[in-house]
């Protein structure tokens, strides 16, 4: 950034064992999302190795990445990234069309998914139609389309209420029990509830949950209210 060195993530070494729900806890600025995206192939590490499923993401040239995005994870961004000029179904089925997938099995499948998230009678409204949590659950839906085995949420409650949030982790943790591996970041204890697996980043750097705690209760201490 500029003249300075921004050091995201550093010296940054974790196992995500295959078939948990993890959730990575840290403070605005901690690095949640450049590890998310990191993990994601959305973005690369200036050093390190990320393995995924005994491949070797950071070797991967710009069309495996682009074929690991798609086939192997589902990613669910903090802000929905919804189309608003498409319908509910439209958002959900748009991403199969790079699949070869036919038309009326793309929309069988939306049509499933969407059921799914608990939004069967919703498909033809627009996302200004919807509220944040539907629109959530519409973001979720279209992170299933491919059948990832590996779905990524970065900050998926931030823009939600108690209750919404609360109800798109449980959609998350179905996913989990059904088979896949989950990975949250966030800021929001509440949301640790589901977790198999919890990580603490403060700084860009992993550490215990008793440091975590002792960081974040000093904070509040220090700008009460
Ligand atoms: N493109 C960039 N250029 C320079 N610095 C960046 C860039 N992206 C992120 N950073 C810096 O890297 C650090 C980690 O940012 P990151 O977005 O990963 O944090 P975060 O934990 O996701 O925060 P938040 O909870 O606010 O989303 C921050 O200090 C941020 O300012
Ligand atoms: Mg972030």
């Amino acid at each position: 950034m500029g003249g300075t060195t921004v050091r995201a993530l550093d010296g940054v070494d974790l196992d995500i064992p295959a078939h948990t729900f993890t959730v990575v806890m840290g403070p605005s600025g901690s690095g949640k999302s450049s590890l998310l995206y990191l993990l994601g192939g959305l973005d690369r590490p200036t050093a390190g190795e990320i393995t995924i499923n005994g491949e070797r993401l950071d070797q991967m040239d710009e069309n495996a990445l682009a074929l690991f995005r798609r086939k192997t994870v589902g990613f669910i961004f903090q802000s929905f990234n919804l189309v608003s000029s498409m319908s509910a179904f439209e958002n959900v089925s748009f991403p199969m069309q790079f699949a070869g997938i036919s038309a009326a099995a793309r929309a069988e499948k939306s049509r499933s998914l969407l059921g799914q998230v608990g939004l069967a009678d919703r498909g033809h409204h627009k996302p200004s139609e919807l509220s944040g949590g539907q629109q959530q659950r519409v973001a979720v839906a279209r992170a299933l389309v491919n059948d990832p085995g590996l779905i990524f949420a970065d900050e998926p409650t931030g823009n939600l209420d108690s209750a919404s949030g609360i109800a798109i982790m449980q959609l998350l943790s179905d996913l989990h029990k059904s088979g896949r591996t989950v990975l949250v970041v966030t800021h929001d204890p509440r949301m640790t509830r589901f977790a198999t697996h919890k990580i603490f980043l403060l700084d860009g750097r992993i550490v215990t949950e008793g440091q975590y705690q002792a960081a974040v209760s000093e904070a509040a201490q220090a700008s009460p209210g």
